[in-house]
């Protein structure tokens, strides 16, 4: 986790380094820094809190310089503390590193410096490493040379970039199972843990892979194998995001902004080729066994999706977590595995699916951010296209993989002789309506929404309740909940209730049921069954149901009566309005709504 951006420019660089940590700090924000290299050498300035707290208690647009490199933490070793934060400078202050990762021998490394009389200022691993460059420079006196000195030393995870007073026309920076990119720009170049670093400065990147390091002039770049030490040739990527879509425009927060973008992110999901679909569908179809693996809100997407190939396809493809993965199935050689996942970086859905691979399996993912680890690991990649997702909780690209789900899932039916022809035109006609049916229904139930969230926003305890595919879309209701609201909200199927919580029941605790459509008959009947049995202890009912469901309006204490929509539409209609429950909840609590405590987007350790 964690935003590195490093800048090097003929001009000042000082205000787009603070933009650019203010744009990633999604990625992580206990604390943030910069170091400038000006005529007087390496100036560092960081402390705890957020870029705009740090930007003005540091006065960070007072730095000079026109290269320099910058961070926004989430802490993993070492507290939040001033010192802990990044940049780090060596013991002479002639070297600066920012860095992401973790190195796994650094306590080693720091005993034996410690040894050699060095003092440290920070209990971090990172600061091992910048100490361990000056210590190779006093025998080389080459920068270059000393940085990969000091990389042979260091073993674990890590995205560094070393800023050197030694030598002021370059950055150098190397990447090792974290994300790194470098953004092409005119006269300057850019350096970032994602395009979010430099996306208002240049559509141009090149993805360093493992293994790889770079050395980052104003005018030009090079890149070489840290192993061989040769030059590699890499192609060069045009990022298509709108920089639109970062800000937040009329919106008080992303997380609402984001929402409101879902009708467009839907749109951009049933634009997605069919021939992508085809190809993953074809996948499935040639696989022997095949898994659905993603981790939070990513895995209750595939957990969905698990109904919807049931259902639609009559195949069965287990949903797994991807941090419990490797520990319960047994892949072989040619099974599929198909990982979802939004950054494309998380670390247990990558370190999953490169230990499928190594067993033989077929791969492929749907994934949100262009050039990200996972996109470029698997056999085949849906890339969904949603545009930046700033909010740490995910909503818009949530959907959209819902979407490109529910299109593979249609097609395998098809293809499997589930669906016929008719059928399937008429699901594909009716999701052809959803980014418009969307869009009415987030403008028309917000209100509702709003005032059910202050009716509400005391309660301490929550269920979240469905049946069928409404399972999982409580279980991801209730995950966005806790994340922005700090409530305990538990998910689970409606069914589940009656084999022990419902003991917890009493009327503070308050149940949230996602009730499908009356038409779907099965599932109707079942939700109905357990409202009942929570009905009778004398529970709080709330729900969410279509019109014209009077015995489900009957028995709800607070209720949100949603207009008819088709059945297959039904839960992710349902999954949207649950979104912005938890944003309007967390609202009147006066959450941290797009930086909720302890969290970050992209979790890219272990
Ligand atoms: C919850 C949330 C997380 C992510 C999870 C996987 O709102 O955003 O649970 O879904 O960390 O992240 P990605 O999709 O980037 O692999």
């Amino acid at each position: 986790m964690c935003g590195i951006s490093g800048i090097i420019d003929h001009h000042p660089v000082t205000r787009n380094l603070v933009t650019s940590i203010a744009n990633l700090e999604y990625r992580g924000y206990d604390s943030c820094g910069m170091a400038l290299l000006n005529g007087k050498g390496i100036e560092v300035r960081k402390n705890t809190g957020g870029v705009q707290e740090v930007r003005s208690r540091e006065k960070l647009d007072n730095m000079t310089g026109n290269l320099g490199i910058a961070h926004t933490r989430w802490a993993t070793h070492g507290g939040v503390t001033p010192e802990n934060a990044h940049p780090h400078l060596s013991q002479s202050g002639d070297f600066a590193i920012v860095h992401n990762g973790i190195i796994s021998n650094y306590q080693k490394l720091r005993e034996s410096l410690i040894g050699e009389g060095i003092e440290f200022r920070s209990t971090t691993d990172s600061e091992v490493f910048v100490n361990l460059v000056e210590e190779a420079y006093e025998q080389k006196k080459d920068v270059l040379g000393a940085f990969l000195e000091a990389l042979k030393q260091i073993q674990g995870t890590y995205s560094i970039v070393l800023l050197s007073a030694h030598d002021p026309e370059n950055l150098y920076c190397v990447k090792q199972d974290s994300p790194l990119i470098i953004g092409l720009g005119e006269g300057c170049n850019y350096i970032g843990s994602d395009i979010n670093a430099f996306l208002e400065h240049t559509r141009k990147a090149v993805v360093l892979d493992d293994g790889e390091f770079a050395v980052i002039s104003r005018d030009s770049y090079e890149i070489s194998d840290v192993g061989k030490r040769e030059e590699r040739e890499k192609s060069i990527l045009q990022i298509d995001w709108d920089t639109e879509t970062t800000k937040k425009g009329v919106f008080s927060h992303y997380m609402i902004k984001e929402i409101f973008d879902e009708p467009q992110t839907a749109r951009q999901a049933l634009d997605v080729p069919q021939e992508q679909i085809s190809q993953l569908v074809e996948m499935f179809q040639n696989a022997p066994r095949a898994y659905l693996m993603g981790v939070g809100t990513t895995f209750f997407i595939c957990q969905m999706a698990q109904y919807l190939f049931s259902s639609l396809s009559q195949r069965y493809f287990p949903a797994i977590s991807a941090d419990e993965f490797n520990g319960v199935v047994p892949v072989v050689s040619d099974d599929l595995v198909l990982a979802v996942s939004q950054s494309g970086e998380t670390f247990d859905t990558k370190f999953s699916l490169n230990s499928a691979r190594e067993k033989g399996a077929r791969t492929a993912a749907i994934v949100n951010v262009m050039g990200s680890s996972i996109s470029r690991l698997v056999d085949h990649v849906i890339m969904q296209g949603s545009g930046p997702e700033i909010c740490v909780v995910s909503t818009k690209a949530a959907l959209a993989q819902a979407l490109l789900l529910l299109r593979t899932a249609l097609e395998l039916g098809f293809r499997e002789g589930c669906l016929d022809s008719s059928t399937l035109r008429d699901h594909v006609q009716e999701l052809e309506t959803f980014p418009e049916l969307i869009s009415k229904l987030l403008n028309e139930k917000s209100g509702f929404l709003r005032n059910l969230a202050r009716t509400t926003s005391s309660v301490q305890n929550w269920i979240f309740l469905g049946c069928g595919i409404y399972f999982p879309v409580a279980m991801e209701s209730a995950l966005k909940m806790k994340e922005v609201t700090y409530l305990h909200a538990e998910g689970m199927p409606a069914g589940f209730l009656k084999h022990g919580t419902l003991s917890m029941i009493e009327a503070s605790v308050h149940s949230l049921f996602f009730i499908p459509p009356p038409a779907d008959v099965e599932l109707h009947n079942r939700t109905m069954i357990a409202i009942e049995e929570i009905k009778t202890r004398g529970g709080t009912l709330v729900g969410l149901h279509f019109e014209g469901d009077s015995q489900a309006a009957s028995l709800l204490d607070h209720a949100v009566a949603l207009p008819e929509v088709p059945l297959l539409l039904a839960p992710f209609v349902e999954m949207i309005l649950a979104q912005m429950f938890a944003y309007y909840t967390a609202l009147d609590l006066k959450r941290n709504i797009d930086k909720p405590r302890n969290l970050a987007k992209s979790v890219t350790v272990g």
